[in-house]
């Protein structure tokens, strides 16, 4: 089999070729099919990037709207879900609840696991673009012990979302525009970033040709570690802490800064980006626009502003090159719409959807190999049984 490199963490280990994300981490550019994300994020809407990241190219009208016709078809959510939804405790984490709800659509729908031909799997990417935002706004209602809601499907996938998070009463419920465009943008930047944690995840599950909901299940569970998409519930309550007690970032620079205390400034450093993520720049200007449209004042906003500065002009920060990501407003921006901190992270799994699909029917177009990573053991060699009386 030859040597092994050992690398931890795949920190320069390529998984694959793909076509779909470039990013430069030195430049802080990140660039979907080859456009840029400050340009997507400004003119594009969500479902356009999610044809675009998924197929390769902008829609045109027409495309556009069979894509969107397909979806909204397939948007009802079997009924017996909401026994699977409704035997979890009201405690249960909305990204635990997602992720099972995801896997269940697999035995809901045993069809889609078989993806023989670029129609199924068309047709399986329909139905988890349609049925995924339903669970993600159930997972929510079923928390406040709220009626569950079917897709408005007379409105665009991000405004129907939104209505089936909040909507009381009134079937005339509309969601405030600027909240629409503003979580239209919030899932725009988080629509794909290349060869993450939960994004290879999706592709190493799919690669043994289990199903996409199982794989999309698999990335859930994935994304919802604080390192990665629960960072941006993490943020908050570490802001929230920082508030608490008295507002004084010193403190906990140095407890980021001491190696002695797992402490981690939530929402600093990247794996890739050393010089700035572009998300969080674009992410950083919709805060202050957002907040001031929707009238709210926020007290850790200033005091999310006053560390970042405080970091930025530490050394140890410095010399790490550690700087705000993409969750470290993102969750600013989610309070002032009303969307509660536990959900934070559902909302960054719905934006990644596209992503997965788009790198998971990359990988199975492109017939890659199952993915399976060598060792170095570093055990025992060839030891004799020990017989139980002489242990
Ligand atoms: N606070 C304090 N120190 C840090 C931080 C931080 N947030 N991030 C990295 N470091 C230090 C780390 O201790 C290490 O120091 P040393 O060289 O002295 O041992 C050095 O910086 C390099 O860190 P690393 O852990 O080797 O870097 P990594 O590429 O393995 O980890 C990361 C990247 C994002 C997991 C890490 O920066 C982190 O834990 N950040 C906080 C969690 C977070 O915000 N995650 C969201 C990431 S972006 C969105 C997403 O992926 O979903």
């Amino acid at each position: 089999t030859g040597a092994i490199t050992l690398d931890p963490g795949y920190k320069n280990t390529g998984s694959c070729e793909s076509a779909i994300t470039f990013l430069d981490g030195e430049e802080g550019i990140l660039r979907y099919r080859g456009y840029s994300i400050e340009e997507l994020a400004e003119k594009a809407d969500f479902l356009e990037v999610a044809y675009l990241l998924i197929f390769g190219e902008l829609p045109n009208k027409i495309q556009l709207q069979k894509f969107n016709t397909d979806i909204l078809d397939q948007s009802i959510v079997n009924e017996d879900m909401k026994t699977v939804l409704h035997g979890f405790p009201d405690s249960a984490h909305p990204m635990g609840v997602l992720s099972s709800l995801t896997s269940a659509l697999t035995a809901f729908n045993p069809k889609s696991v078989n993806v023989e031909s670029e129609e199924d799997m068309y047709k399986a990417i329909v139905k988890i673009l349609a049925k995924f935002p339903v669970l993600a706004a159930w997972t929510l209602r079923k928390k406040n012990n709220q009626t569950l809601f079917n897709k408005d499907t007379n409105i665009g996938y991000v405004e129907s979302l939104l209505k089936m998070m909040f909507q009381e009463g009134s079937k005339n419920y509309k969601p405030n525009k600027v909240v629409v465009n503003a979580l239209d943008k919030l899932l725009i930047l988080h629509a794909d970033h290349e060869q993450n944690c939960s994004t290879s995840t999706v592709r190493i599950v799919g690669s043994s040709h289990a199903g996409l909901f199982a794989s999309i299940s698999a990335g859930v569970s994935a994304l919802w570690g604080p390192l990665h998409g629960g960072a941006n519930q993490a943020v908050i309550e570490m802001l929230e802490e920082i508030k608490a007690d008295g507002g004084d970032t010193s403190k906990f620079i140095a407890k980021a800064k001491d190696k002695d205390d797992p402490f981690r400034l939530m929402g600093f450093g990247h794996r890739v980006y050393k010089n700035f993520d572009p998300r969080a720049k674009i992410i950083k200007k919709a805060a202050d626009e957002v907040l001031g449209q929707l009238g709210v004042e926020d007290p850790i906003l200033e005091i999310a502003k006053g560390l970042e500065k405080a970091a930025l002009e530490d050394q140890y920060f410095i010399d790490r090159k550690l700087y705000p990501n993409v969750d470290f407003y993102s969750g600013i921006i989610y309070r002032a719409m009303g969307i509660p901190t536990e959900m934070f992270t559902v909302m960054f799994a719905v934006g990644r959807l596209p992503g997965w699909i788009a790198q998971w029917r990359e990988m199975r177009l492109r017939k890659e190999p199952i993915g399976r990573p060598r060792q170095v053991y570093i055990g025992e060699t060839h030891r004799k049984f020990k017989e139980i009386e002489n242990r």
